[in-house]
């Protein structure tokens, strides 16, 4: 790729994060969507059909397309590390979806494969381009709050995206790595130590648990804890339900976010999103589009991500060391 010339992008998985994310790309002045992959080739043709792009079943086969300057890797959780490792590889810049990975290890592979390469690496942590959350940070930042000595963090999901992955991944590395990110964004120092515990109950037969309750200690003595569910029901009128509270010693912080603004009551009552990905005038807006666009930018530019390999996988660190405290009882000091 020539610098400052539209990049060209495949998608890999076409689920509901993939058509997020081709929509963003199909729309944007910086980008061109070439291909969509899925293992499943109808739905990687019915998405790519929708923008005019091409359709592959094996990921493999549009990576050794020299038409392709990256890809934005949208698979289930356990399925990064391999397309990753190929997407890297081949030479090509990677968007990947949260968790990086889904152990530390896998993380250290992905970031040394992309090092390798010399490929752009960028991790999907939307709550970095959600403009709620990014006025919080800023607000730690400035200092106006003073010292923090406490951060909460709620996350709760229905039945409903638990049941899409049929126990193939968790609770806290689908929904907890959100805020745990966010956590070490704003506080810009290292976690010593996690305590964490679950309830599974609800989700029984698809032996994941329903919630994790976190504790991190951070490196000042402040205290975050962040509470990751996704058990509520089916019928519930929005399926995210999301807080945040910060306390420091000047002052504190609240982001607020189930009401979206809009409230729609028909057979089904269900709240609308106003933040993450919305039509506007035929094109698509919010964080995902920020998401998308910063990539591309650092693409063109060859500038670092506000959020690259070493900081997502930092999140991981403290998620799994979450599930081994919950899994002993005892408390963990998260891989350095
Ligand atoms: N940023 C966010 O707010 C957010 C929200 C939801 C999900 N996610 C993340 O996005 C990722 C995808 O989630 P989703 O909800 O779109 O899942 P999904 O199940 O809707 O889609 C995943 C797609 O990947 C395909 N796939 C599986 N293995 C593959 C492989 N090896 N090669 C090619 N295709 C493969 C599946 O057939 C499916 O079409 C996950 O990592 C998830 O944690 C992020």
């Amino acid at each position: 790729m020539i610098s400052g010339e539209k990049v060209r992008v495949a998608v890999i998985g076409a689920g509901m994060m993939g058509a997020g994310h081709a929509a963003c790309i199909a729309q944007s002045g910086r980008a061109q969507l070439m291909a969509v992959a899925d293992i499943d080739l109808g739905r990687a043709r019915e998405l790519a059909d929708q923008f005019g792009a091409d359709a592959c079943r094996d990921h493999s086969e549009m990576l050794a397309r020299r038409d392709v300057d990256a890809v934005v890797v949208c698979t289930p959780d356990w399925a990064h590390l391999e397309v990753c490792l190929d997407a890297a590889g081949a030479g090509k810049h990677i968007l990947v979806e949260k968790p990086l990975a889904m152990t530390v290890a896998d993380c250290d592979a992905i970031i040394a494969a992309a090092d390798a390469a010399g490929v752009t690496l960028m991790i999907g942590h939307i709550l970095r381009f959600d403009p709620r959350y990014v006025a919080a940070r800023a607000a730690v930042d400035s200092g106006e709050i003073g010292a923090v000595s406490y951060l909460y963090a709620r996350r709760s999901n229905t039945v409903v995206q638990p049941r899409r992955f049929g126990g193939r991944t968790t609770v806290l590395h689908y929904l907890a790595v959100h805020d745990v990110d966010w956590m070490l964004w704003a506080m810009g120092e290292p976690v010593t130590r996690v305590q964490a515990m679950t309830s599974r109950k609800v989700l029984e037969d698809l032996k994941v648990d329903d919630v994790a309750f976190l504790l991190m200690q951070f490196s000042s003595g402040a205290v975050g804890c962040v509470e990751a569910g996704w058990a509520r029901p089916e019928h519930t009128p929005f399926d995210l339900d999301a807080d945040l509270e910060v306390v420091g010693t000047l002052g504190a912080i609240r982001v607020d976010t189930p009401n979206s603004g809009v409230l729609v009551e028909a057979q089904r009552v269900r709240r609308i999103d106003t933040t993450y990905g919305f039509r506007v005038v035929g094109r698509t807006g919010g964080a995902l589009r920020e998401e998308v666009e910063h990539f591309l930018e650092c693409v063109q530019e060859r500038r670092t991500p506000l959020i690259d390999g070493r900081q997502a996988r930092s999140a991981v660190a403290v998620v799994t060391a979450a599930a081994e405290s919950a899994r002993t009882g005892q408390p963990v000091t998260p891989a350095d």
